[in-house]
């Protein structure tokens, strides 16, 4: 069974009530509860999480990428700072796509740069908390796909 793990960052756990304007209405108890339709729905197993603390965010990346999960990632404002998020990325091969709830090139310059990016498939950002369900309907076919691979 295919498998997705949603990795949330700093300050993700005050989603619904931080910065309305930029970030909505929706919690992060929602989102979880949304991915978990999809998820029931298209038979893939998914594990949701949040932490305020980098290094357990690179446990995090490391337990996905090594269990051969797909990593669906927000890491809040350590995108824009964390070598070691990309290194756990890249140093587990982990299938990632990193999301942004707001459209972080449209905002302040230190937002514009992402250590992630480059060892990631693909960045989703500024559809709100739909960046997240945007992220899972394009990494399943992948998942799928790189399953169905014979392993060389
Ligand atoms: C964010 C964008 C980051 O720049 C910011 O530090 C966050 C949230 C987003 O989802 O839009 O914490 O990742």
């Amino acid at each position: 069974m295919v498998a997705v793990h949603v990795l949330n960052g700093p300050n993700l756990n005050l989603l619904g009530t931080r910065e309305p304007a930029t970030y909505g209405a929706v919690t992060l108890a929602g989102v979880e509860a949304r991915l978990k339709e999809k998820a029931a729905a298209a038979g893939v197993e998914l594990a949701f999480k949040q932490t305020n603390y980098e290094g357990e965010l690179v446990s995090f990346i490391q337990e996905a990428g090594l269990s051969g999960a797909g990593v669906i990632i927000n890491a809040g404002a350590y995108t824009h700072t964390s070598v070691a998020l990309r290194d756990a990325i890249k140093g587990t091969d982990a299938l990632a796509i990193e999301v942004h709830v707001s459209n972080v090139h449209a905002r302040e310059d230190f937002r514009h740069h992402s250590y992630m990016a480059p060892v990631c498939v693909g960045v989703i950002c500024g559809f709100g908390v739909a960046s997240y369900d945007l992220a899972f309907d394009a990494i399943v076919p992948l998942l799928q796909k790189r399953a169905a691979k014979p392993s060389a």
